[in-house]
């Protein structure tokens, strides 16, 4: 099967990422998300991305207006779906949501459409369950900043094809990534190790064992992690981080626990990054 045309749901940080690599590769791209502005933050993320590379001499103004002119950004359902070879879901990570989207999606996209879901740690085997192609429905997890990460992981859910797991590598390593393919478990792999590590520099900070900057500095200077913990929680979205520790205590247990600070911040709503403010301020910035 060949894709030409990839529908992207959602255009935060994670979903212009996605369209960006897509269109760079060389797919047809629709961008798809429910209010202008998010729409015009994702094409801002785009340009502001790809202008900085144009600024570096790393690429040339005519290819950038080139991938740019791939992706087409739509309000509307039908024009992101209709037609589409694989569409890759980037929403919030509600399960609800995302089983509502596929449901919509189904009355769209043509049979042969593969469905991809960028879930964090949701339960691929479950979202699949309520499509008519269980056997063409796989979770793709990218790591931000989408175009810098190497990494895509692939999921397999339950009643995966292998044929739907052989072209998601393919296209995987076309859009310029190296892939691990996992196997279906609660937060999958790489952020069953990673949150946890998040999670526990928000005790650590609560009780007091050291600064928010020496924690950070901590792991970056001891580990050569290339940016702290707390630091990455508000890169990651101290929302997103919450979501993923409430559904590994869930899953697996207490042992996963959600730090009551991680709980506080989200609540006074410092999200991180995205909202100016989470464990550091950046409103200054
Ligand atoms: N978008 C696009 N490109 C970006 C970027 C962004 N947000 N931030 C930096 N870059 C690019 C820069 O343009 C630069 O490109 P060139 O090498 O081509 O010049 C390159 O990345 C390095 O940037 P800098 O030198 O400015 O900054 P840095 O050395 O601090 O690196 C970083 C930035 C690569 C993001 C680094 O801080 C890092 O690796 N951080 C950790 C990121 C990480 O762990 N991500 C995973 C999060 S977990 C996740 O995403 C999964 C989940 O479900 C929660």
């Amino acid at each position: 099967m060949e894709i030409k045309k990839v529908c992207v749901l959602g255009a935060g940080l994670m979903g212009s990422g996605i369209a960006q690599i897509c269109a760079e590769a060389g797919y047809q791209v629709t961008m798809r998300d429910i209010e202008q502005r998010f729409i015009d933050g994702g094409m801002n993320t785009i340009r502001k991305n790809m202008g900085r590379a144009v600024e570096k001499g790393k690429l040339s103004q005519e290819s950038m207006d080139e991938t740019i002119s791939r992706i087409l950004p739509t309000l509307d359902m039908k024009e992101a779906a209709d037609g589409a070879d694989v569409v890759v879901e980037v929403v919030i990570e509600i399960m609800d949501l995302k089983k509502q989207i596929f449901e919509e999606l189904e009355t769209i996209v043509p049979d042969h459409c593969l469905f991809f879901t960028n879930t964090s740690g949701l339960s691929i085997t479950e979202m699949a369950a309520i499509t008519k192609r269980p056997d063409r429905f796989i979770g793709t997890h990218f790591f931000n900043p989408v175009p810098v990460m190497r990494l895509l992981e692939i999921i397999k859910g339950y009643q995966t094809s292998d044929e739907t797991l052989e072209i998601a590598k393919e296209w995987g390593k076309k859009i310029g990534k190296e892939v691990i393919v996992v196997n279906e478990a609660p937060a999958f792999a790489v952020n069953r190790l990673l949150c946890v590590m998040l999670n526990e520099a928000f005790f650590a900070l609560a009780e007091g064992v050291a600064s928010a900057e020496d924690l950070d500095k901590g792991m970056v200077l001891g580990c050569n992690h290339p940016i702290g913990p707390l630091a990455l929680g508000d890169v990651v979205g101290l929302d997103t981080l919450l979501r993923i520790m409430e559904g590994l205590e869930r899953e697996l247990g207490d042992k996963y626990r959600p730090a009551p600070l991680l709980r506080q911040l989200v609540r006074a709503g410092r999200f991180g990054r995205k909202s100016g403010a989470g464990v550091y301020d950046y409103s200054k910035k």
